[in-house]
């Protein structure tokens, strides 16, 4: 027996930016739906923002994918309704970018993962999916805590492909397991009153997977290496250690941990990103709303809320309750680093980048080799920002170096965005109308919030300390004025050329009354489908202190007056809507993920030349089944993968009565999960 869900919204009330309710529900806590948390005054007309080597450089196949007319559809072709086959919607494609050689999948909403024609699909590892030893065969009617502790978690979020040496055509895969939905997890689920037992199995379900995975040599597909040694699960309740400046802090002890040192669990988790020395970087994300009864100031400014959350964590363990447990909400919001070939490694939470709304984390090194770190904070008008390490990368994998590497994260400085546009304010209407000079761009500065070193850290921010920078990083933005942004979301330098991409996903108080006016980077009133971001900055000894930007792609129908594609024709581009997660592939091309498409079509998978004749000609690849959002895109040579999350999560679905029938098939559980994309005929990927 269920009962109606409460509070929330209809669905002609959906979310702004296109979710459902459901997903507002679970995945951010109804941030949209609250006020906004930032009330700091800065001064907008000078604009703000930021962004790291790529998460996806040190990956390559080691797959041999050789020549097979295999069979075009995976799983969830059961469903299949609409076509599979793609209506062009551009130039031939022979004459696109290198890498971007394919026929776009055109808008649609079919419940299924399409793909473009002469491709094929298959589906890599499903929530609930066995990968440690002794762990059970997914039964949604059973489910138990142990058992998902050795399954695969729900909701996959990024996803990161790291080399195995000694054991060809084997990767590691990371994917991350941002949040529960319990509505769409339990038969029968009583939001009022969740059980202990429903609520442990959410804890294991959250946090990461490490999970071996196969290439097959006839094809593309992966497949899991089940109970491989390096297979790992990390949940709500795994051992993390704290690290940086503000680890040891009054502001992060605990009646069970008084060191300040050591937490339980990571939360939320979002994107991420790979470090050149072979670890993955995970943000947390909306942590706020796992923690009940918040209500001092820097609580409210991180949209924490009085009374009860809505999973009710509270009832089971105190260090929920923020009454009760005040600083145990101070040890999460933070970047998170794991080593996949060390499953015995207790993973960090890095102090050192700052505690805000991680949507991710990205790596670039600097030519003299130390890393920078590119990290936004996804919440409407909120700041990006950039990490600087102090230290060197070294190569080798002995145990000294690895650990040396894993210190990187831990002394240099925090630095915010702040953005000025080079055109008259006059010239921004709202509308998204390009000023005089034919572009939305101009300069921006990294203003330096707090450095950390082996000695101590100190602050650059007036009346904050340095632990509080580290902690409170949301209020030191607000001190330094920084550029208010439309919710920063994922951040990745190219590999090829150092420029640095920020999305942008959407904001639709932008410019509306009590809320921050429009500016050159964040040009539009009301703005329901986001922008990317381009910037330009220096990557040699000195540290960077100024960059120049421009907006790459203002999202939307092409046929809306107020988008852009870097000036290519707007006839031959794929509409877009809502940016979220972004990759390139091998050929330097940007592929960007979508999250709550405005345009009436599912979302998808887009990939778009940043440079040469066809720069800004953006094409989709893929779209996702009803109510999912394409998660964790990562491109090799000869594969596409992609988390397919939230599969179902459609206002009025429930377990018992899913309203997608992705992956399995009518009536069956949805099941989040990552799926592999490939060439038919064996070759690359849009070539
Ligand atoms: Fe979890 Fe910013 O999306
Ligand atoms: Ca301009
Ligand atoms: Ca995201």
């Amino acid at each position: 027996m269920r009962i109606q869900l409460p509070i929330i919204r209809t669905s002609n009330e959906s979310h702004p930016g296109g979710r459902s309710a459901l997903t507002c529900r679970f995945r951010c806590g109804d941030a949209c739906f609250h006020e906004v948390p930032n009330t700091s005054g800065n001064d907008y007309v000078g604009d703000v923002i930021a962004g790291a080597l790529s998460r996806r450089s040190v990956v390559r196949a080691a797959a041999v994918v050789t020549a097979a007319a295999a069979a075009g559809t995976a799983a969830g072709a059961a469903v299949a309704p609409k076509a599979q086959a793609a209506t062009a919607v551009g130039k031939p494609a022979a004459r696109a970018a290198r890498g971007l050689r394919f026929t776009p999948v055109a808008p649609n909403t079919a419940d299924q993962v399409t793909i473009p024609e002469g491709y094929a699909q298959n589906i890599v590892i499903r929530w609930g999916e066995p990968i440690l030893r002794g762990a059970p065969a997914f039964d949604a009617t059973k489910q138990s805590a142990a058992a998902q502790a050795g399954q695969f978690g729900y909701n996959c979020d990024f996803l990161s492909l790291l080399p195995l040496p000694g054991e060809p055509g084997r990767q590691v895969l990371v994917a991350n397991h941002e949040y529960t939905d319990e509505i769409l997890m339990f038969p029968g689920y009583d939001a009022e009153n969740p059980t202990e037992e429903q609520v442990e199995i959410a804890w294991a379900a959250h946090g990461l997977s490490a999970v071996v995975v196969e290439g097959n040599r006839a094809d593309g597909r992966l497949v899991p290496v089940t109970r491989h040694p390096l297979n790992r699960r990390v949940t709500a309740t795994t051992a993390f250690r704290l690290t940086g400046p503000a680890a040891g802090s009054d502001l992060l002890k605990t009646s069970a941990d008084p060191t300040g040192t050591r937490v339980l669990g990571t939360l939320n988790n979002c994107s991420g990103g790979t470090t050149p020395w072979g670890t993955t970087l995970h943000g947390e994300e909306n942590f706020n709303q796992y923690f009940a009864n918040g209500a001092r100031a820097t609580d409210k400014r991180y949209g924490l809320v009085a009374g009860p959350t809505e999973r009710k964590w509270e009832r089971f363990d105190k260090r929920f309750d923020v009454a009760q447990e005040p600083n145990e909400v101070h040890r999460f919001g933070y970047v998170v680093e794991f080593d996949p070939y060390d499953p015995t490694s207790t993973p960090r939470k890095h102090t050192a980048l700052g505690r805000f709304k991680h949507e991710g984390a990205t790596v670039r090194l600097t030519d003299d080799g130390r890393p920078v770190v590119y990290t936004g904070d996804d919440e409407r008008f909120d700041y990006f920002y950039k990490f600087v390490s102090a230290k060197r990368m070294k190569k080798g994998t002995s145990r000294a170096v690895r650990e040396h590497n894993l210190s990187l994260l831990d002394e240099g400085t925090l630095y915010v965005a702040k953005l000025t546009g080079d055109s008259p304010a006059l010239e921004i209407d709202g509308t998204g109308k390009l000023p005089a000079d034919g572009e939305f761009d101009g300069s921006g500065q990294w203003i330096p919030l707090a450095t950390a070193t082996a000695d101590g850290a100190v602050s650059h921010v007036d009346g904050m300390t340095a632990e509080e920078v580290f902690v409170f990083t949301r209020l030191a933005g607000d001190k330094v004025g920084a550029t208010k942004m439309d919710r920063p979301e994922d951040i990745e330098p190219n590999p090829h050329t150092g420029k640095v991409y920020v999305a942008l996903t959407n904001n639709s108080r932008r410019g509306t009354t009590g809320n921050a006016p429009v500016d050159e980077a964040n040009p539009r009133i009301g703005n329901k489908h986001g922008q990317v971001l381009e910037l330009t900055e220096r990557w040699n000894r000195a540290e960077s202190r100024t960059f120049a930007w421009k907006l790459f792609l203002v999202a939307g129908d092409p046929n809306d007056p107020a988008t852009y594609f870097a000036g290519f024709p707007k006839d031959q581009v794929s509409p877009i809507s809502c940016p979220d997660n972004v990759a390139f592939d091998p050929h330097g091309n940007l592929w960007i993920s979508t999250d709550g498409n405005q345009l009436g079509s599912h979302d998808g998978l887009f990939g778009v030349a940043t440079r040469g004749s066809r720069r800004g000609e953006l094409k989709q690849f893929l779209t996702v089944p009803a109510g999912a959002e394409t998660c964790g895109p990562l491109v090799q040579s000869r594969r596409v993968v992609v988390a397919v999350q939230h599969p179902g999560e459609i206002d009025g679905a429930t377990a018992e009565k899913p309203l997608s029938a992705w992956p399995d098939g009518p009536g069956k559980i949805n099941r989040p999960a990552v799926v592999a994309v490939w060439r038919q005929d064996g070759s690359d990927i849009g070539m």
